[in-house]
């Protein structure tokens, strides 16, 4: 779709060795707080006030990768990745506002060491949902709230900026507002439509201005936002307002930070809720690719109960059941969303992909079908270039708690002991395939 090409050119991806050859990424994809907690956190503070919709959680320590970091990222290496996605926790960076950390930043460096030692990629996100719990007080709807953040991708910057040449500045922008600003079911728990249309046009200028000062320190740095999308289907193939509602959704959910990322505007008309309308005009200037969180399809069918006017339902329409989160297992429409991505003129990267299950045989079933169809999708054309498993370990689901199981590898959250999963193997032995795959076939 022509609306969708980008303005500005893209870079050639760059190479750890710094070549301009482009390297496939194959890793896996955490969230700090998920697998470790941030008792300073927003989250923290949701979650002790009992609005955590499953609410004897607590997320605590998480996963306990807080004290265990440098054993799991043997495991990591184990699982013969090249890249390795996780996140900077703002609320351990900047605890009190104006007073950073300088421990919690040595120590990011020392991570991010340790994985370019392991010849590990490190891709950072800057926010992925939590924010320290004084932010409360300014929030996204504000400038100010965009200087803060810059205070803090400023310090990122400053302890490990020239060693990450791979950046998803954001996490989920679009998904964070819709739960946070209008829905209310995640901090800042709001239901208030002037402030969203804020909150995300502050949130794209962050991610444009972060990445000029991470750019200062490494001018190859590449840049882009991780970007949830859904196959959208209408509940009754017959009806036409199924049909449209389907449309809309995949409109503004999927296509209209897309098209910001590639013109610089935002136009994202939410049904029944409102038109947001915004210019970010150094957002394709400042966007290298695409990220793409893709987990399910999600069929739409009118009328609904919600404020929405749509009711929306997974539906096991392959055969091949639903998550222990409800949610179908659909591949295809990971191909049809990167391609939606493609549009943009930009190269496309998988930045979380995988499934909530105890039956590990279902996960190995997963990857190979998601990975088989993204294999023939780049031979026939598609331009990418990366694919992150959610998740490297068990951890704390944000609306669901420790309940659902993303890992490859088991975490037994009595003891924090890891058990690598038969779904670690195939992923590895995946990856070979995928990276390799001259030295790999018979
Ligand atoms: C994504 C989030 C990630 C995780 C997965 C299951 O939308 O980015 O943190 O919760 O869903």
């Amino acid at each position: 779709m022509s609306t969708l090409r980008a303005t500005a050119g893209w870079t050639r991806p760059v190479s750890l060795d710094g070549s301009s050859r482009s390297t496939f990424l194959w890793g896996a994809a955490t969230s700090e707080y998920q697998i470790e907690g941030g008792p300073e956190s927003d989250w923290a503070r949701w979650e002790r006030e009992g609005r955590l919709r499953a609410r004897h959680e607590r997320c605590g320590e998480a996963s306990g990768h807080g004290r265990l970091w440098e054993s799991d990222y043997a495991l990591l290496a184990s699982l013969g990745v090249n890249a390795y996605r996780f996140s900077v926790e703002w609320s351990k960076v900047e605890p009190v506002r104006g007073e950073f950390s300088i421990a919690a930043l040595e120590e990011y460096r020392r991570r991010v060491d340790r994985l370019l030692q392991l010849g590990i990629e490190p891709v950072l996100t800057l926010f992925h949902y939590t924010h320290p719990a004084w932010f409360a007080e300014f929030g996204w709807e504000t400038r100010r709230g965009v200087e803060l953040f810059l205070d803090f991708a400023r310090a990122v910057a400053d302890a490990v900026g020239d060693r990450v040449s791979m950046y998803t500045i954001l996490n989920e922008p679009v998904v964070f507002v819709l739960g946070g600003y209008l829905d209310g079911r995640i901090p800042p728990g709001l239901n208030n439509f002037s402030k969203a249309s804020r909150a995300i046009e502050n949130l794209l200028r962050a991610h444009s201005e972060a990445s000029f000062l991470l750019r200062e320190r490494n001018p190859r740095a590449r840049f882009g936002i991780a970007h949830n999308m859904m196959d959208f289907a209408p509940g009754r193939r017959t009806s036409w307002a199924d049909r449209r509602l389907a449309a809309a959704a995949d409109r503004f959910y999927n296509r209209a930070y897309l098209e910001a990322a590639a013109t610089g505007r935002l136009d994202m008309r939410i049904p029944m809720i409102g038109r947001i309308r915004a210019s970010v005009p150094d957002l394709p200037g400042t966007t290298d690719f695409i990220g793409v969180n893709y987990y399910s399809r999600l069929h739409l069918q009118f009328p609904g109960r919600s404020r929405w006017k749509g009711e929306f339902f997974y539906r096991d329409g392959g055969g091949r059941g639903l998550t222990d989160t409800g949610w179908e297992v659909h591949p295809e429409g990971l191909v049809s969303c990167l391609r939606t991505a493609a549009e943009t003129g930009l190269p496309v990267i998988v930045t979380e992909n995988g499934i909530a299950t105890r039956d590990d045989r279902l996960r190995c079933d997963f990857l190979r079908e998601h990975v088989a169809l993204l294999a023939r999708a780049r031979t026939s054309g598609l331009p990418l270039e990366g694919y992150f498993y959610w998740s490297l370990l068990d951890n704390f689901e944000w609306l669901e708690g420790f309940a659902p199981r993303f890992g490859l590898v088991d975490v037994d959250y009595a003891t924090f002991a890891r058990r690598r999963r038969p779904s670690a193997a195939l992923f590895a032995e995946l990856g070979a395939r995928f990276l390799h795959p001259v030295l790999t076939s018979p």
